[in-house]
């Protein structure tokens, strides 16, 4: 018989893998607002209600844990556990002090301790020694030839969508022909192609004047790897590469002095610039393009889940899917070249500001999908710390983005607002 204060609990229809640690404690009757069903959750200091609990439950994923105080678990889970995922077996277990997860506990956290040297032929289940031979690969030739290749990929690709923006820009029309063979080589590439190649493809250094073709391309790639990481079938990926592909084209009838200036937009300009998911709409109408889901992404990617978006102002379930997880991939790619050309540009920093500035606009769920995503394709790889020393990443906590564990020379250490990530490695760099 195992006892213990507080219970391990999973939401119920929760996806993969981020890691959320809470308490849930039955909601004292003077903290309750009427609406949180007799129990509110306590989750980063601050309290929340039944309301937040079921945008949780939608966007966690399932091996999250949420801690519930096991009193409380005995007192009210016939009645309320059910919100929690609890069946009544798992009650019946809880009720006799059993813990009813006690056999799929959560990987031990790494311990800060000096790790042990790589060998050839690591032993299953040590995470650590897999993840630095996870760094030896990196570092292999073949891995070099494979960036190689994937860049050539991406450049080619490249000079194909720049070719159509500078068409549409002449001619108001996008050449169907070459969004589709667009479209397929993203589609191929993403996946195909190991993620992390692909997001360095993505994140290279880009000038002022190839902005508009490189990021309507990013996006679609973006918007690709989402498809993937989604489990999207071929058509829907297909949709959503094309939608980043398009999203921006409109941008191509905004008067030049417009897109390049420099300066924050008067309001005036802001309303011209604003015009032009109407103008992609136009443009991909007057080209033929019939794709009703496509469209409504293309014409939505400003729209925000808290209904301070453009041009229609939708909120929440009301901009389509498509739309929601371009305005992810917009967003993210937009971070992403402020910061390509800023001193440091710490993939750890992106992800730390883009979630904390995505939450109230953008959907919370594909938000918690995009970042875990993303943190899984950074363990194991190389960065260069602020003093220069190369290191390799080991975990990263999504509640603590910015300061990753890493290993230095052996030594596993954990960052923090002195000791942190620069950049990370040039795959190229030891070449
Ligand atoms: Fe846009």
């Amino acid at each position: 018989m195992h006892s213990f204060d507080f219970v391990p609990v999973k939401l119920r229809t929760l996806p993969l893998d981020v890691y959320l640690e809470c308490k849930i404690y039955s909601g004292k009757p003077e903290e309750s607002d009427g609406t949180d069903a007799g129990f509110s959750l306590l989750c980063e200091n601050q309290t929340v209600t039944q309301r937040l609990l079921d945008r949780l439950k939608r966007a966690i994923f399932p091996d999250t844990r949420i801690y519930i105080d096991r009193q409380y678990v005995i007192g009210a889970l016939f009645s309320k556990g059910h919100y929690l995922g609890f069946s009544e077996a798992d009650v019946t277990a809880i009720r006799n002090h059993e813990n009813p997860w006690e056999k799929k506990k959560r990987p031990a956290p790494i311990p800060v301790k000096p790790a042990p040297k790589p060998k050839d032929s690591p032993k299953p289940g040590k995470k650590i020694e897999l993840e630095i031979v996870g760094a030896k690969i990196f570092q292999d030739k073949l891995r070099v030839e494979k960036f190689k290749k994937t860049i050539e990929e991406y450049n080619i690709t490249k000079d194909i969508a720049e070719n159509m923006i500078n068409t549409a820009a002449e001619t108001g029309k996008v050449d169907k022909k070459q969004g589709e063979e667009i479209t397929r080589n993203i589609q191929k590439q993403v996946n195909s192609t190991e993620t992390a190649l692909v997001l360095r493809a993505i994140n290279q250094i880009r000038s002022a004047d190839e902005y508009l073709h490189t990021h309507c391309m990013n996006v679609a790639y973006l918007n690709g790897l989402i498809g993937k990481w989604l489990e999207f079938d071929e058509i829907r990926q297909n949709e959503l590469v094309e939608t980043g592909l398009f999203h921006d084209l409109g941008k191509t009838q905004i008067a030049p002095e417009i897109m390049q200036k420099v300066e924050p937009l008067e309001a005036s300009e802001f309303d011209e610039m604003k015009k032009h998911p109407v103008l992609a709409l136009e443009m991909l109408m007057k080209s033929g393009m019939r794709n009703k889901a496509v469209l409504e992404g293309v014409i939505q990617h400003h729209e925000r889940v808290n209904g301070t978006g453009y041009p229609k102002g939708l909120a929440a379930n009301d901009i389509c899917e498509y739309a929601r997880i371009t305005a992810i991939s917009d967003t993210y790619d937009a971070m992403v070249t402020r910061r390509v050309h800023a001193e440091s540009h710490s993939p750890f920093r992106i992800l730390h500001e883009f979630e904390q500035g995505s939450y109230s606009e953008l959907d919370f769920r594909y938000v918690n999908v995009f970042i875990s995503c993303m943190v899984e394709e950074l363990k194991g790889k190389e960065i260069i710390m602020n003093d220069g020393r190369e290191a390799i990443v080991l975990y990263v906590n999504p509640s603590r983005l910015l300061y990753p564990i890493v290993e230095i020379d052996g030594t596993i250490i954990k960052t923090d607002d002195e000791f942190y990530c620069a950049r990370m490695k040039n795959i190229l760099e030891d070449d």
